[in-house]
């Protein structure tokens, strides 16, 4: 100790230290989204990327939702891209974060006609070796997970749009068959995972959904194992079906699970705070309707930050489309999610819809260190804020601007100065601070009223 605390190699190891530590958002009264879900009985799921799982995405992911569904890791072109030669190391990945984060796992896909191997698609196969095929990919993939996942999209997307069913590999080699096949070869695979029909357009009561109703009753009817029907809902800003809590009472009736498997609501770029405000209106739809419903499992939305989505690539023009934006702030439809699922969305206080606030440690040296605390606004308007922080390690302010600061024990609330209440709708406002710390310094979240 005592050669660290003269000359240059103090100066050295402070250079080290300060390095720019950032809390990810935090919203006011929200507890996070599997929390609230948890206590409603309730799945809140997110499409992930493997390689994104560290770092703020990590975290979000971790800490906000209770399920994970590999975007596209568990795909037949992603596990066996040639004959034979398999590639597990995304889905193990994610499988495994999962179980690290105490979380479900919705295995996705077994039976598709989209994101198959090139030596699969360019095949010619006879029926039985098609049949084969199929057969052994699921006794694999599924073994492989066998006892960790909580569910399966065995088949997805069977359907064309008037019910018709979809020609694709499987029902061209085996007709309509493949389906209760599929089921019942991923049953023998793994007895504990619930098993999924998945498909879009499906959300209301249509043409389609109707089809997707009949196979169902039939597969339970013929004794097909059979668990759960997946709403996809990739669903258009103020375009969420009317009868979208009907169409999930109607297959709970039948005696499935229903979930909304791979939720996003788009919009015509650029996003401004009336789409927002009507998009957190949707998903507060969407999550009421499985909220209402006991045998609606949960929701899963495809991606939680827009930085992750897949809809700008496949709908030009469109997007914006999940709960948080490409820097991680929650939007508006995070607080609607939140609030379908109990949570206070704000709690009294004026609104902070649409704003969040972020905790920087911004330099730090042995007994002090700057922090500084952004307050931004997307999908909402400030007039006037406090920022709320609870510090875990005995840390104090000493000095603020920009802020009014008082501390309270451990408790800090800080309020803008008189020139710097108002934050618009597309800006930020920062404060800064000195502080002491001494052992560690870690980062609290901020609670914004
Ligand atoms: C999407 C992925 O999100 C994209 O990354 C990929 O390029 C294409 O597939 N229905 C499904 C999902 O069942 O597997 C699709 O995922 C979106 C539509």
């Amino acid at each position: 100790m005592r050669s660290l605390r003269s000359g240059l190699p103090l100066a050295a190891l402070v250079t080290c230290l300060v390095t720019l530590l950032t809390a990810p958002p935090a919203h006011a009264a929200d507890p996070p989204l599997r929390d609230l879900a948890a206590a409603k009985g309730k799945v809140i799921g997110t499409a992930v990327t493997g390689s994104k799982l560290t770092g703020t995405y990590g975290d979000i992911a971790g800490a906000q939702f209770n399920s994970l569904t590999p975007g596209n890791a568990m795909k037949w072109g992603s596990v066996e891209p040639t004959r034979g030669s398999f590639n597990w190391a995304e889905a193990d990945q994610i499988v495994n974060f999962a179980e690290a984060h105490g979380q479900q796992v919705r295995g996705h896909t077994l039976v598709w006609h989209s994101q198959n191997p090139s030596w699969l698609t360019n095949g010619t196969w006879t029926a039985s070796q098609l049949s084969q095929l199929m057969n052994d990919h699921i006794a694999l993939e599924v073994g492989r997970y066998k006892g960790r996942l909580a569910a399966w999209d065995v088949v997805n997307e069977a359907f064309n749009e008037d019910g018709t069913y979809r020609p694709t590999l499987w029902y061209n080699g085996l007709g309509s068959g493949y389906i209760a096949q599929a089921l019942t070869a991923a049953r023998a695979a793994d007895p504990a995972a619930k098993l999924y029909i998945n498909d879009y357009n499906v959300e209301g009561v249509n043409a389609k959904s109707t089809a997707l109703y009949n196979l169902v009753k039939s597969l339970k009817a013929q004794g097909v194992p059979i668990d759960g029907v997946g709403l996809q809902a990739h669903l258009i800003v103020g375009q969420v079906p009317s009868t979208l809590q009907q169409n999930i009472q109607r297959f709970a009736d039948l005696g499935v699970d229903v979930a909304v498997t791979e939720l996003d609501i788009r919009m015509t770029l650029p996003s401004d705070s009336t789409k927002l405000a009507q998009q957190a209106a949707d998903y507060k739809a969407v999550m009421n309707a499985c909220v209402a419903v006991t045998r609606c499992a949960g929701v899963t939305v495809w991606g939680f930050t827009d930085s992750d989505s897949w809809i700008p690539s496949t709908f030009p023009g469109q997007g914006a489309a999940t709960p948080y934006d490409e820097n991680y702030a929650p939007k508006p439809a995070y607080h609607a999610i939140a609030e379908a699922l109990g949570g206070s969305g704000g709690g009294g206080g004026p609104s902070t819809d649409g704003c969040t606030a972020a905790y920087a440690v911004t330099s730090q040296w042995n007994t002090g260190f700057t922090g500084q605390v952004t307050i931004s606004c997307s999908g909402g308007t400030l007039s006037s804020w406090r920022a709320a922080w609870t510090f875990g390690a005995g840390q104090q302010v000493t000095q603020a601007w920009n802020a009014t600061c008082t501390q309270s024990g451990a408790a800090v609330s800080c309020s803008n100065a008189s020139y710097n209440g108002t934050v618009p709708d597309g800006g930020s406002v920062t404060f800064g601070f000195n502080g002491s710390w001494s052992g560690s310094n870690p980062l609290p979240a901020v609670e914004l009223g």
